[in-house]
Formats: C-alpha cells, sequence, structure tokens
C-alpha cells in the first residue's frame, strides 16, 4: 500500500522542551550518518515531540532534509474554536504526518475513553493525519479507518521489563486477524537490545520506544540495530 515495511515511533512524551529539542537535533545529528537515514528503504523514523517544540523540528527537517517524519502526541477531538487549551487538527495538518491517539497514559491521567478517541481519530483522518491508535491488549476496540495499531501492554510502558517478541507477536496476530491489511506495532521498554528481535517477528510491523528515544544516540542505535541484515 505506502510502501513501507515498519516503522520507529519516538515518543518523547513530555520531555525536551525547546532547548532541550534543539540540542537533541544536534546532538543527532553528530552521533547519526544521513547517507544511511537515506537509504533505510521501507523504513519509516517517526518523532513525536511535545506541542511547544513541534516547529522547532519541523523547520529543522525542512532546512536539512533530516529523512524523519513528525508525530503529534495528541490532539483535540475538536475543530477549531472556543475549546481553551486544545490544538486542533486543523493546527497540525501540513506540520506533522501522524499522531498518536489512545496511548495509556491518555487513558489513564486524562481519562480519555473509547467515545473521545474515536472522535480523535476522526478528525486526525479528516486532516490526513495518519493516527497511530495505542491499545494495552487485543480486546482493545479500534474506530473504523484507523491503519496502525500500537500493541502497548501497560505492565512494559517504563518498567525495563519488555514484552517477549514471540508474546508480542501472537497478540499482533489477533489483532491482525480483526482487521485484515491492518500494521501493528509494539511498544513498551523498547531499546536498542531487544529491537532486533522485536521487530524481526512476522506480525510486528515496527516499535514505539518513549524513554530510549529520549537519548539521540539510543535513538540511532535503535534504528542501526533494527535495519541491519
Ligand atoms: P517506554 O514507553 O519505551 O518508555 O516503555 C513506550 C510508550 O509509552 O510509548
Amino acid at each position: 500500500m505506502t510502501g513501507i515495511k515498519k516503522y520507529i515511533i519516538g515518543n518523547w512524551k513530555s520531555n525536551n522542551g525547546i532547548e532541550a529539542t534543539n540540542n537533541w537535533l544536534k546532538e543527532f545529528a553528530d552521533v547519526s550518518d544521513l547517507k544511511i537515514l537515506q537509504s533505510l528503504n521501507g523504513w519509516e523514523i517517526i518523532i513525536c515531540p511535545p506541542f511547544i517544540s513541534l516547529m522547532n523540528v519541523y523547520e529543522y527537517i525542512q532546512k536539512t532534509g533530516l529523512p524523519i517524519k513528525i508525530g503529534a502526541q495528541d490532539i483535540s477531538p475538536y475543530g477549531d474554536g472556543a475549546y481553551t487549551g486544545e490544538v486542533s487538527t486543523g493546527m497540525l495538518k501540513g506540520i506533522t504526518d501522524y499522531v498518536l491517539i489512545g496511548h495509556s497514559e491518555r487513558r489513564k491521567y486524562f481519562h480519555e475513553d473509547d467515545k473521545m478517541l474515536a472522535l480523535k481519530c476522526q478528525k486526525a483522518l479528516e486532516n490526513d493525519i495518519i493516527p497511530v491508535y495505542c491499545v494495552p491488549d487485543e480486546n482493545t476496540i479500534f474506530p473504523d479507518g484507523v491503519n496502525i495499531v500500537a500493541y502497548e501492554p501497560i505492565w512494559a510502558i517504563g518498567t525495563g521489563k519488555s514484552e517477549t517478541p514471540e508474546n508480542a507477536d501472537k497478540i499482533a496476530f489477533k489483532i491482525k486477524t480483526k482487521r485484515p491489511g491492518i500494521n501493528v506495532i509494539y511498544g513498551g521498554s523498547v531499546n536498542a537490545d531487544n529491537i532486533k528481535s522485536m521487530i524481526s517477528e512476522e506480525n510486528i510491523d515496527g516499535v514505539l520506544p518513549g524513554k530510549s528515544s529520549l537519548e539521540p544516540a539510543a535513538f540511532w542505535e535503535m534504528i542501526l540495530n533494527a535495519s541491519s541484515n
């Protein structure tokens, strides 16, 4: 469909303000190899900065041609208008290609339910932003139009204990049987050591690392380890 085979999506969460983001970009440029990045056929490398830093990353990518896409970590379920504090999908259009929706931290700390998450997906799709829909297990529903589901077991997030590749593959397979053709990625304590075995599984189409995407060198190491044959 898209020619993309695997995704690596770095979720910075509530980290990296403007200065830290500029430092991250500088450091990533130092440790990474642009030529290798440009030749990663079939890989989509995405970072999800906080809203405040989105434009820094966007402008940096425009200027340098860094082949990395941008994802938002959240979006408003509404359009433009009287919704104090919200960032609408229309505002993000043209800046971010992806958006994380339904992350367990949003469900837990901000009480986002299936109905709200479906509205967010709808808004994203209307504005040509691709939702990456996070689910904690194979039984959680995901809205129509979602093409990328991130399986993220809650116990594995930020704990340093990742799901085994075999189990992650089994869950990904179950999710795929619900909607053939869908991509399933895995998130939860992914790092440079376990990324290769995770993405080598038949039904795992990528990964969503949080903590280990904050370190430019670790993020680059993950990209290298994942993409090497
Ligand atoms: P983690 O976070 O890699 O720090 O476990 C992943 C996530 O929450 O998306």
